[in-house]
């Protein structure tokens, strides 16, 4: 199961991206917002909180820029956003970061970029050995 969020700045965008979901048969939750201005951090903690629970297995997260959703997300234990601009930063946040949350600028990529990016995004596992080191590192670091 995927979840999906976005604050008002995102909200276009998600509508192209829960079409390509839908078309493609992929279950999502829909975790708001329908395009009420709204405070993206609250959209965040949504999302991340299902997947800390166990409800799903990633996420992503829609704002304006991608960043403040992302800088909220981060915060989570055991969230690995990624903000990604382009399919190359979509595949390589999956194979060597393990990133369970993929953010996106709804201001800043158009719908045929962020699609190729989803797409690269849900179909890439992780690469594991000398990555996990680091994955565990930086739960390290969550951890202190
Ligand atoms: C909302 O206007 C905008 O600040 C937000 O969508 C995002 O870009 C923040 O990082």
């Amino acid at each position: 199961m995927l979840a999906i969020g976005c604050d008002h700045g995102g909200y276009a965008l998600k509508l192209e991206i829960l079409k390509y979901l839908d078309e493609k048969g992929i279950e999502y939750n829909d975790m708001g917002c329908n395009g009420e201005s709204c405070d993206y951090p609250d959209i965040a903690h949504e999302v991340c909180t299902l997947i800390q629970k166990g409800e799903a297995e990633k996420g992503i997260l829609i704002c304006g820029t991608g960043i403040g959703i992302s800088i909220s997300a981060n915060k989570h234990k055991g969230i690995r956003a990624a903000l990604c601009t382009d399919e190359y930063m979509a595949k390589y946040t999956r194979l060597h970061n393990d990133a369970n949350v993929l953010c996106l600028g709804g201001r800043v990529i158009g719908g045929g970029v962020a699609v190729e990016i989803v797409d690269a995004f849900l179909s890439t596992e992780f690469e594991g050995g000398r990555h996990q080191r680091r994955i565990d590192k930086i739960t390290e670091l969550e951890n202190n």
